[in-house]
C-alpha cells in the first residue's frame, strides 16, 4: 500500500465567506424573558451545507486515524472503535439526556451506568467501582486523593508522604502522586521487572502507596506481584494498579486477585472507547474494601427495579466530576462488554497476547529486544543500532508515518536505549500485522538521507520540535502565517527553511 495523505490548503469557513457584520436579531422565542434574548443574530459564514461539508471533509482527509490506518502506539491501546456502539451512543435518548435530569427521568442512562459498574466490578476483582473519573491520569489522582483520606482516617498522612514506582511507570503517575501531595519515589527496575530486594529496601513507615502497572510498560507481566504486595501490605502501605495495561489479562486474571486496593481502567483504551487528542475519557476507579468508601459521590445504586444517585457516603472523596462522567463513553464500553459476552472478554486479551508477541518475534530478527521474549500486549524494541548509520529511533518513527503507520512509542520506558514500544491489540488482524512487518522492513532498508527527510507524504512535515515548543502556534492564523517555518502545511515565508528557526 503507498500512502500519501491529503494536503489541502484549505481556508476557515470565516475566510471562505466573511460574516455579516452585524446579523439581524431572531424571531423571539415565546416564554424566553427579554433580558436572555438576543440583540443581534450569531455571526455565522452564509455557507451552503454542501460547502460545508466539503471543508469537513477535506480537514478530516489531513487527519490520521484507526478507522484508516494502523496505529501500533504502546501502551495507548489503540483499538478499532465499533460503529454499533456510535450508532447506539447518538440515539437522541443517550446523546440528549442532561446529567442535571430528576433521577426519575434517567433510569435508563443510571441502569446503563450501573450495570457498567457491575461488570467493571467483576472485571477487576473489586466491590465497587466508580465511573467518575474523565481520563487515567485524572483517576490516578482521584484514587490518591482516596489513599490521602483513608491515612488522614487513621493519623497517618503527615508521617506517610511517600509513592513509590518502578522506573518503567507512566509519566502520569510521578505527576499525580506529586498533585495529590506526595513525594515520589522511583525504585529501579531488575530485567525490566520490579526487584523484589530493592522493593524491600525502599518501603518503610513513609510508605502511602506503591503504584503498579502489571503487565508494566515494557509488556512484561511482574512474576512477583504476590511478594511485592506483601511487602507494601507489610509495611502499612497501600497497592495502586494502574489499568492502563488491563487489555492484556481480561479475564484471565484481576488487579483484585494480585492484591492492589485500587485501580484505575482506561476505557478509552481496554474497552473500545475512542481516544487520542485530549478528547473525552473515562480513568473509572475501582477499589477493594480499604478504600471503597472514599469513592467519589454520587454513587449509583439499586432498589429493585430502580436506580438513584447516593450522596450520603461520609468518608467520600466528594465529588470530582461534573455530571456522572463521560456517559457517552460508558455508553459504549457496556455495548463492547455486552458483545463479546463474559467468555469473549477472555478472547480478547488471549488475542492481544498473540498479536505482540507474534509481532515481537519477527521484528526481534531486525531490531534487539531488550528482556524476556515472552510478553503480553505489547513489547519493546531498542533502535540502538541504528546510531551506526547515523540514525535515531526518531529517524525510523518517522520514516513508518510515509508506510501509513503510526508511529509506535518511542524513547519511553528510558530504561532501553532508543526504545521503541509497540501494541498492536485484537482488533488488528494478522494481514495487518505483516503489512507493519514488510513496512519496517522497508524503513530499515532505506538510506539514511530518506529516514532523516521523513515524513514526505503527510500533510505535515517534519517539525523542529524545539522550536515548536519555543515558538507556540496558538491559533490557525499563526499556523498559516509562520507554519512553514516549523516544517508545517503552509506558505513558506521567503528566505525561511522548512525545519529551521
Ligand atoms: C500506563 C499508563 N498509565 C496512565 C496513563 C494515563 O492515561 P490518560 O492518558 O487517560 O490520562 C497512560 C496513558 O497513556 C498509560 O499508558
Amino acid at each position: 500500500m503507498s500512502y500519501h495523505q491529503a494536503r489541502y490548503d484549505e481556508p476557515l469557513l470565516w475566510e471562505i465567506e466573511p460574516p455579516p457584520e452585524a446579523p439581524a436579531a431572531p424571531e423571539p422565542i415565546p416564554g424566553v424573558p427579554e433580558r436572555l434574548r438576543r440583540r443581534h443574530g450569531v455571526r455565522w459564514p452564509e455557507l451552503s451545507e454542501l460547502e460545508v461539508i466539503r471543508h469537513f471533509t477535506r480537514l478530516s482527509q489531513m487527519n490520521f486515524g484507526i478507522d484508516t490506518n494502523a496505529y501500533p502506539l504502546g501502551s495507548c491501546t489503540m483499538k478499532y472503535n465499533p460503529k454499533v456502539s456510535e450508532l447506539l451512543a447518538r440515539r437522541p435518548g443517550a446523546a440528549e439526556a442532561h446529567p442535571g435530569q430528576p433521577e426519575a427521568t434517567v433510569q435508563g442512562s443510571l441502569e446503563i451506568l450501573w450495570r457498567l459498574e457491575q461488570a467493571l466490578g467483576k472485571i477487576t476483582g473489586f466491590e465497587e467501582v466508580s465511573l467518575q473519573p474523565a481520563a487515567g491520569a485524572h483517576g490516578e489522582f482521584a484514587a490518591l486523593l482516596m489513599i490521602r483520606a483513608y491515612l488522614a482516617e487513621r493519623g497517618e498522612l503527615e508521617r506517610r508522604t511517600e509513592v513509590l514506582l518502578p522506573d518503567t511507570a507512566h509519566g502520569t503517575n510521578p505527576a499525580s502522586a506529586a498533585m495529590a501531595g506526595f513525594t515520589a519515589r522511583e525504585i529501579r527496575s531488575k530485567d525490566g521487572c520490579v526487584d523484589p530486594a530493592a522493593l524491600a529496601a525502599a518501603v518503610s513507615d513513609r510508605t502511602a502507596a506503591f503504584m503498579l502497572t502489571n503487565p508494566n510498560t515494557a509488556g512484561l507481566f511482574e512474576p512477583e506481584i504476590v511478594e511485592i504486595a506483601r511487602t507494601v501490605h507489610g509495611a502499612g502501605g497501600l497497592l495502586y494498579y494502574d489499568g492502563a495495561n488491563l487489555n492484556a489479562i481480561l479475564g484471565v486474571t484481576s488487579p483484585g486477585r494480585m492484591g492492589f486496593d485500587v485501580a484505575h481502567l482506561n476505557l478509552h483504551k481496554t474497552f473500545a472507547t475512542p481516544h487520542g487528542g485530549g478528547g473525552p475519557g473515562a480513568g473509572v476507579l475501582a477499589a477493594g474494601p480499604t478504600l471503597a468508601p472514599f469513592l467519589p459521590v454520587p454513587r449509583i445504586v439499586r432498589r429493585g427495579r430502580n436506580f438513584r444517585l447516593d450522596y450520603d457516603r461520609p468518608r467520600s472523596i466528594g465529588k470530582i466530576k461534573s455530571g456522572l462522567g463521560n456517559f457517552g463513553l460508558d455508553l459504549r464500553a457496556l455495548v463492547f462488554l455486552l458483545s463479546h459476552g463474559e467468555s469473549g472478554i477472555r478472547r480478547i486479551s488471549r488475542r492481544a497476547v498473540l498479536n505482540s508477541n507474534y509481532l515481537g518475534q519477527r521484528l526481534g530478527t531486525r531490531l534487539p529486544r531488550p528482556f524476556r521474549p515472552l510478553v503480553k500486549h505489547e513489547f519493546l524494541l531498542s533502535g540502538a543500532p541504528l546510531k551506526a548509520r547515523g540514525l535515531r529511533t526518531l529517524d525510523l518513527a518517522k520514516r513508518l508515518l510515509d508506510e501509513g503507520i503510526h508511529a509506535p512509542t518511542v524513547y519511553f520506558p528510558s530504561l532501553v536505549e532508543e526504545a521503541l514500544m509497540i501494541e498492536m491489540p485484537e482488533t488488528e488482524s494478522r494481514r495487518e500485522l505483516d503489512l507493519l512487518v514488510a513496512a519496517f522492513e522497508r524503513a530499515l532498508g532505506d538510506t539514511p538521507e530518506a529516514l532523516r527527510a521523513a515524513p514526505q507524504s503527510l500533510a505535515v512535515g517534519r517539525i523542529d520540535e524545539v522550536a515548536a515548543a519555543r515558538h507556540l502556534l496558538l491559533s490557525w492564523k499563526d499556523l498559516r502565517e509562520r507554519g512553514a517555518v516549523l516544517g508545517m502545511a503552509g506558505p513558506t515565508p521567503e528566505g525561511a527553511t522548512p525545519g529551521k528557526t
